[in-house]
């Protein structure tokens, strides 16, 4: 059997490492993402990957690493920024959301387009986003909702965007081998939230590994976290 092969953006650290990590263990080579080349080597030496530089804002890097990539099994777009800090949506620059939709779409969609081929060359490939319930439009415009009280305006809407770019890349593919889906990693200690959150990275990564490893039976165009379906 030819071993599978799997890249994770933005795997250096946080749950992007922790699902590296996981593919790593059951089976799959894996690439590591890392804007900083040391960092990513450091990181890919610990679990047994193999660092790659990516900058997923930076269409060279990109181009890169694609051309090296004949063919690719899993594409774990995990890389993402969260540059609020509590200010309210009325106090948002507008450069704050350009900069958060550098990285967590357009970085997606340009990282994404660039593997396209590498994944459709596999036999049956498959794409994980990292969304986030705080991108859920179902709990946003639910007032009582906990997610509805305190808006971060360029994050959440980042992560709806992304929910809508994965449909639309799982309706484009519908009909192929290759299946789109959002994971929802739950509330997890990272440097993107100052390590509020209750659950580790490690648990974060749980669904994302999930959908990566999905049988061909599997769904598409689904928002998931380890639990179950998560409304759009
Ligand atoms: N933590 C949570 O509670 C939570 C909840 C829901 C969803 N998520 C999502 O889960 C994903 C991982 O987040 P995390 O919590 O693990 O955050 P994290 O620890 O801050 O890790 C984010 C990763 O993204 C990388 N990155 C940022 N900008 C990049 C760029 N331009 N090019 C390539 N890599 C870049 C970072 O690299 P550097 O080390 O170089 O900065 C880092 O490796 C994100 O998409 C996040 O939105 C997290």
């Amino acid at each position: 059997m030819t071993t599978k092969t799997a890249l994770v953006t933005g795997g250096n650290k946080g749950i992007g490492l922790e699902i590296a990590r996981g593919l790593r263990d059951v089976g799959f080579e894996v690439l590591l993402g890392a804007r900083d080349p040391i960092r990513g080597k450091e990181a890919a030496e610990a679990i047994g990957a193999t660092a790659v530089p990516l900058d997923v804002t930076d269409e060279d890097s990109i181009a890169r690493l694609a051309e090296g990539i004949e063919v690719l099994d899993v594409l774990v777009n995990n890389a993402g920024i969260l540059l609020e800090r509590g200010a309210p949506p009325s106090g948002i620059p507008v450069q704050m959301l350009r900069d958060t939709f550098a990285v967590n779409v357009f970085g997606v969609v340009a990282v994404t387009n660039a593997l396209l081929p590498a994944l459709r060359r596999a036999p049956a490939a498959r794409i994980v986003n990292l969304g986030s319930g705080l991108g859920s439009l179902a709990y946003a415009a639910d007032a009582e909702h906990v997610y509805a009280r305190n808006p971060l305006l360029a994050y959440n809407s980042s992560k709806s965007a992304l929910s809508a770019v994965t449909l639309a890349y799982a309706n484009e593919l519908r009909g192929t081998s290759i299946k789109v889906n959002v994971a929802d990693p739950g509330y997890c200690a990272t440097d993107l939230n100052g390590h509020a959150g209750p659950r580790t990275p490690g648990q974060g990564a749980v669904a994302a590994i999930r959908l990566a490893t999905l049988p061909d039976d599997g769904p598409t165009g689904g928002f998931f976290d380890e639990e179950g379906a998560v409304p759009f």
